[in-house]
């Protein structure tokens, strides 16, 4: 048997093929556009998803595991609006996550009495019942045409099956789901003047979404393959690192910084902005704390400064050094968690004319892991429990960032060892236990743990001090800007 994991990204598509004990064995990749006609928008056109795709396919199929395929899960990114017509055409280009036009719609349905109770969270203007709403008054005619809305990997889903199907996870971001109920809501669907005859079927992320088309398996060379219902990126991320039950959580260090709990029960607390998604498996759910610039403001100081990142942090060492005077605050694309403000912008406070290159690296990584602060706080605040954490994601590179946020978040941080762990090796596990029916927590286990990184026990009292003055200053910030 072979299992397929397709991660739908916003740049590219990854293909990961694992054997039988959901062991990786090959994987492909392909690449595409993003398109910004004007400031803020984010649009892609789905027949790019469908072409890579199939390209990434073509090359996976010279595996020798590859006939025995028997399940795939998709995982793709969240939130955005992909328009079908009654006989399944794509209306208009799909309106991203990161497209930000319908913040006025975004801000109407917030503040609609219990939009937020339903939902779970705050309306963000990323999530895709306000993008419908903008297409309501901005583009009528394509409003008028949508037969369903699908999420990007629900799409996918389409094109695999055949069927109008879509996961809880992914579900959960639209502003349209009852998140605490697992179903689509009646008055969620009504404020944003859409009906539930629009919606895809509702699944479990590891439950079937439905078999593969026999057109595509004739093409494919494959028998009889189930889809599973798949997942959001970030719950298949938490199902490719084993992060599933109360005390398990992973902080990313990407572009965008993310630090995410398993919740054993439905917890929600839009004021704190943090995120409340179903899991993609039953019963269970999960919150994540999301900052906008995370590795971003360590590479824009790169940028300005001609330097790579790592020439950057390298001087620094590897032992952790008290708070600097200088501080960063690393709003750089505004915030999601805790602030959500869009228009708030970064600042460097505490320059003196000794501060030097060295000075404002360590600001910034400094600022950044008070951001991750602001968000492990919200999540201590709704009751998570976080007392170690996976850290995966391109910053996971430099030791003195690793030991620093284990300082200011005061939890060990695994690092995994080398291998697969991403949100491809969820979507393949979604899609194994789809075929096979086998219970989540034995497939869904953690990576081995390569390294422990422990907070640094004389300066925790340090950090937490300097936290404490971190926080007013974003409002100390935003009255200046
Ligand atoms: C989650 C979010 C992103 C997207 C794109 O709320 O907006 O994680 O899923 O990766």
């Amino acid at each position: 048997m072979a299992f397929l994991g397709i991660d739908l990204g916003t740049s590219g598509l990854r293909a990961l093929l694992t054997d039988d004990e959901g062991a990786p064995v090959a994987s492909a990749e392909r690449h595409y556009e993003v398109s910004h006609l004007h400031s803020g928008w984010s649009e892609q056109d789905p027949a790019d998803w469908i072409a890579a795709l199939d390209a990434a396919v073509e090359e996976l199929k010279a595996r020798p595991e590859w006939p025995g395929l028997r399940g795939i899960g998709v995982a793709g990114h969240m939130h955005g609006a992909t328009l079908l017509d009654d006989r399944d055409r794509v209306i208009r280009p799909c309106i991203l996550w990161n497209d930000t036009r319908s913040f006025a719609e975004a801000a109407t349905l917030d503040a609609t009495p219990r939009v937020r109770d339903l939902s779970g969270n705050i309306v963000f203007p990323g999530f895709t019942a306000p993008k419908l709403e903008w297409l309501r008054t901005h583009e009528p005619e394509a409003f008028a045409r949508t037969a369903r809305v699908l999420l990007p990997a629900a799409y996918l889903n389409w094109y695999l099956t055949g069927d109008h199907v879509a996961d809880m996870s992914d579900s959960a971001g639209t502003s349209w789901l009852d998140v605490g109920g697992r179903d689509w809501s009646e008055l969620l669907l009504s404020a944003g003047h859409m009906r539930r005859d629009q919606m895809p079927r509702l699944v479990e992320g590891c439950d079937a979404a439905g078999t593969l088309r026999a057109e595509l398996a004739t093409r494919w060379g494959v028998g009889t393959v189930t889809v599973a219902g798949g997942a959001g990126d970030n719950a298949a991320a938490a199902c490719g690192t084993g992060v599933l039950r109360e005390g398990d959580g992973f902080v990313s260090l990407g572009t965008s910084g993310v630090l995410l709990a398993a919740r054993d029960g439905y917890h929600p607390d839009p004021d704190s902005a943090l995120h409340t998604f179903c899991h993609a498996v039953p019963g269970q759910w999960y919150q994540m704390g999301v900052m906008l610039s995370c590795t971003d403001s360590l590479n824009w100081l790169a940028r300005i400064s001609g330097k790579r990142p790592s020439e950057l942090t390298a001087p620094l060492g590897e032992c952790l050094k008290a708070p600097g005077r200088v501080r960063f605050l690393p709003y750089l694309s505004g915030e999601r968690t805790p602030h959500n403000d869009a228009a708030i912008r970064g600042a460097f406070t505490g320059i003196g004319a000794e501060t030097g290159l060295d000075d404002l690296t360590r600001a910034v990584l400094e600022g950044v892991s008070f951001g991750l602060r602001d968000s492990a706080e919200a999540l201590r605040g709704a009751g998570a429990d976080l007392r170690h954490l996976l850290a995966i994601g391109g910053g996971s590179a430099s030791r003195y960032w690793l030991r620093l946020i284990a300082t200011v978040l005061n939890v060990p941080l695994h690092l995994p060892a080398a291998g697969e762990f991403g949100a491809a090796l969820g979507a393949a596990r979604l899609g194994r236990l789809a075929a096979t029916k086998e219970a989540p927590a034995d497939v869904m286990t953690a990576p081995e743990t390569g390294e422990v990184i422990e907070p640094v026990a004389d300066l925790v009292a340090a950090f937490d001090e300097a936290y404490h003055r971190f926080g007013p200053a974003y409002h100390g910030v935003k009255a200046i800007q």
